[in-house]
């Protein structure tokens, strides 16, 4: 056996979190064992989002450090690599190991499964003289389908990975929103065929995961091909993996209120197995920004959305994500997303000020919002948010929901799950009882979540 070891570090979305996992199957394959003791890895990954500013500069401060825990272990005889992988990889490229010249891998958002080629790369260039300016870039889209090419994982090592998965169904986007850079860091929107899906869901159930939340920047307009290499829908994919043994909820993100088909609607309505939980981002509540976004919906489509969905399913939860500050906004303009805010009540939501990014095209409109305007209104939606959530979650304690135990908790006996939708629970219990649902009253709300106690056996 060997004694490689890697440490991944994900940032941002959950679809990084899936590829980390994937990204460590593969490198398993080459000796690597996942460690998280980055002092101890001989290859350290960092992967990367590029969505806000803020994320983005993270990764070079990060990547200083990292450098000089290179510089530490060399001193130590041990060599390090490093590899930058995810959003800021496929949009930076080679500009990264310009500015950080210890940097021996970038590998982008489509080329995951090309990680041990260029780690053969790295390696003829050490059995070289060692240039480390030219550390091995590789950011191209190509037309390979890298889920095909990446190695599934063995059944012990996702038994290793708990009761619940993320599994990336759909990928990139063709929206084109004035201000996000998803579609030139993860490409056009792309769909995963159905059959890969439920299989590698069949293998995930064997190990043990009873939730999987399907993953797509844009998951709703999920239209991989069947079996009969026909076109097929979100709602026909959750009916697949509901029949699948052994798993017994199902949750997806993110949505675009433009695809929210009626099957979708329906399917919140007939599938037992699909959780009463919809993340959807509205990002403003004005028709004007909306527009000057390019989201090709206004505040009324939205909540017609909203509507029909609570007709299919009355106790459904929603989120979403809110930008202020877009370019030109004014006040008026701000307080109609606040109107929407009340108008919707979220159970809870992300919130952010604008940012520009490089190459979309909000980024050559003129009129930015002041940093202080953005940050006052940032608080007055925050605010707004979390009153709305504190409300529902008060309107819970009480009742009793279904929760689906995922793991231990910090003190003996205790054991933390979630509920429908989606609200963090512990209670006293076995870990004996972690991957099922039990029945739980919900006896009091802390700030991050609910104390109960289990009234009833295994409901599924
Ligand atoms: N500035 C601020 N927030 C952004 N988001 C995407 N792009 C930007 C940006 N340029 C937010 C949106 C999106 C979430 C993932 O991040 O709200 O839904
Ligand atoms: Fe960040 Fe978007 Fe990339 Fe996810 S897809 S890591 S949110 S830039």
């Amino acid at each position: 056996m060997s004694s490689l070891k890697v440490f991944i570090k994900s940032y941002g979305c959950q679809m990084n979190v899936y590829d980390a996992t994937r990204m460590a199957d593969a490198l398993h394959a080459e000796g690597y064992a996942e460690t998280t003791d980055q002092n101890a890895a001989d290859l350290v990954v960092l992967n990367t989002c590029h969505i806000r500013e803020r994320a983005s500069e993270k990764v070079y401060s990060e990547l200083g450090r990292v450098n000089e825990l290179k510089l530490a272990r060399a001193a130590n005889g041990k060599a390090t690599l490093i590899a930058v992988a995810g959003c800021v990889a496929q949009a930076d490229g080679a500009e990264i190991i310009r500015r950080q010249p210890s940097v021996d891998i970038v590998i982008g958002t489509q080329s995951y499964h090309r990680f041990p080629e260029a780690l053969k790369r790295v390696q003829e260039k050490s059995d070289e003289r060692y240039d480390a300016k030219s550390g091995v870039v590789i950011t191209d889209f190509g037309d390979e389908d890298k889920f095909v090419r990446l190695i599934p994982p063995t059944l012990e090592k996702t038994q290793s990975r708990g009761v619940t998965a993320f599994v990336t169904v759909q990928e990139g986007c063709d929206k084109f929103c004035t201000f996000c850079v998803v579609p030139y860091t993860r490409g056009i929107e792309t769909s995963r065929p159905l059959m890969q899906i439920v299989q590698e869901i069949e293998r995930l159930a064997e190990a043990g995961v009873r939730e999987v939340t399907l993953l797509g920047q844009n998951v709703n307009a999920y239209h991989g091909s069947d079996q009969r290499r026909l076109e097929t829908s979100l709602a026909r994919l959750i009916e697949a993996i509901a029949a699948i043994p052994g798993i017994i909820r199902i949750r997806y993100m993110t949505s675009h209120p433009l695809d929210m088909g009626q099957d979708l609607i329906d399917a919140h309505r007939d599938v037992p197995a699909l959780m009463p939980f919809v993340h959807l981002p509205v990002q403003s509540g004005s028709d004007r920004v909306l527009k000057a976004m390019n989201r090709k919906h206004n505040a009324r489509d939205y909540l017609n959305v909203i509507e029909r969905l609570r007709l299919a399913r009355p106790d459904v939860a929603i989120s979403s994500d809110f930008i202020v500050g877009f370019p030109g906004e004014t006040q008026a303009e701000f307080e109609e997303t606040l109107a929407l805010i009340r108008n919707v009540e979220f159970s809870s939501a992300y919130s952010f000020k604008y940012s520009s990014r490089p190459g979309t095209s909000a980024a050559a409109l003129v009129e930015q919002v002041e940093e202080a305007v953005k940050s006052e209104r940032l608080l007055q939606l925050q605010e707004l948010l979390e009153a709305q959530r504190r409300k529902i979650n008060r309107a819970t304690v009480g009742k009793t929901v279904d929760v689906l135990f995922e793991k231990s908790g910090r003190y003996e006996h205790q054991i933390i799950g979630k509920t429908p939708h989606m609200q963090a629970i512990y209670a006293e219990g076995s870990a004996g009882l972690i991957g099922s649902v039990q029945s739980v009253e919900v006896l009091e709300m802390g700030p991050n979540s609910f104390r109960g106690r289990i009234v009833g056996g295994a409901v599924s």
